[in-house]
């Protein structure tokens, strides 16, 4: 029996591309507005070391696993988060062009990083597990939901999609690694309590300091907005929120969640763009 619990027809794979968001990233890319923009580049700012700790934490298990469909996954999902560590790192660097400090941006995250590092390869498993459980109900939701990047420039939305549509494919892929290799459920869902902790941590210290850049750190207006944005409507944080709270169910799977459909018809709607070279 295969331990692999990624669905028939979704392949694990990278797409050999990249996106040229220099131009873009100097100007406030979603919609003109301070705080969205602020948001998701807070979130980018995390992938580079958070998605190589990913590949690190999968790897410490993946001598272990035999079965050749998880193991092929395994390839598929360490070749997806290395591309995508690639691709937000050349953002990350174009943000410098607005006077972002993301030298003590990063430094603060790798501090973290560091001491995640260092913790016991089961709970940097499950911690892995938990902070691809925020990506996928994000992913899903920046596919099902096309109007948070309503008024984004038209590279940051493809880029967005395409992290988007891989966090979706391999959304199992550390789970199930978890789960032949560890099965602690409970140590699961106690670590989820700390990446919970640590992902809402830098999302708003980030989003704060590219605010304080803008001049906006302390405008109650911008804030009005983001609250807005995120609870109100369209309600970012809102919306997730009981997908987030899923993860704590005994028994949990991300696959629970079949989003299949949904990621098919984005692909469709790309007409083969996105397509594994
Ligand atoms: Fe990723
Ligand atoms: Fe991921």
């Amino acid at each position: 029996m295969s331990i692999s619990s990624t669905p028939q027809g979704i392949s694990v794979s990278p797409r050999h591309v990249s996106f040229d968001v220099t131009e873009e990233l100097t100007t406030l890319w979603h919609g003109n507005n301070a705080f969205r923009t602020a948001f998701f580049n807070a979130l980018s700012l995390q992938f580079p070391d958070g998605e190589q700790q990913f590949i690190n934490a999968v790897r410490l298990y993946r001598d272990r696993i035999v079965d050749p469909k998880l193991a092929q996954e395994i390839r598929g999902f360490i070749g997806q988060e290395a591309l995508h560590s690639r691709e937000h790192k050349n953002y990350n660097e174009a943000l410098k062009a607005r006077g972002y400090d993301i030298e003590a941006i990063d430094e603060r995250f790798q501090k973290h990083m560091k001491w995640v590092a260092k913790l016991a390869p089961n709970r940097q498993l499950a911690g892995t597990c938990g902070a691809e459980h925020y990506t996928a109900v994000l992913a899903n939701s920046i596919l099902r939901h096309p109007e948070w990047m309503e008024g984004a420039t038209p590279t940051m939305k493809k880029l967005w999609r395409w992290h988007a549509i891989e966090e979706t494919e391999h959304k199992a892929v550390a789970f199930d690694v978890y789960r032949a290799c560890v099965g602690d459920d409970r140590l699961r869902r106690i670590v989820f309590l700390f990446v919970t902790y640590n992902f809402f941590k830098f999302t708003f210290l980030n989003t704060c300091s590219l605010l304080k850049t803008e001049g906006k750190l302390w405008s109650l207006r911008t804030w009005v907005g983001g609250l807005n944005f995120l609870w109100g409507k369209p309600g970012v944080l809102r919306k997730c929120l009981p997908e987030f709270l899923a993860y704590f169910r005994k028994g949990f799977h991300p696959w629970q969640q079949d989003n299949r459909t949904l990621l098919a018809d984005t692909l469709s709607e790309l007409d083969g763009e996105y397509r594994p070279s």
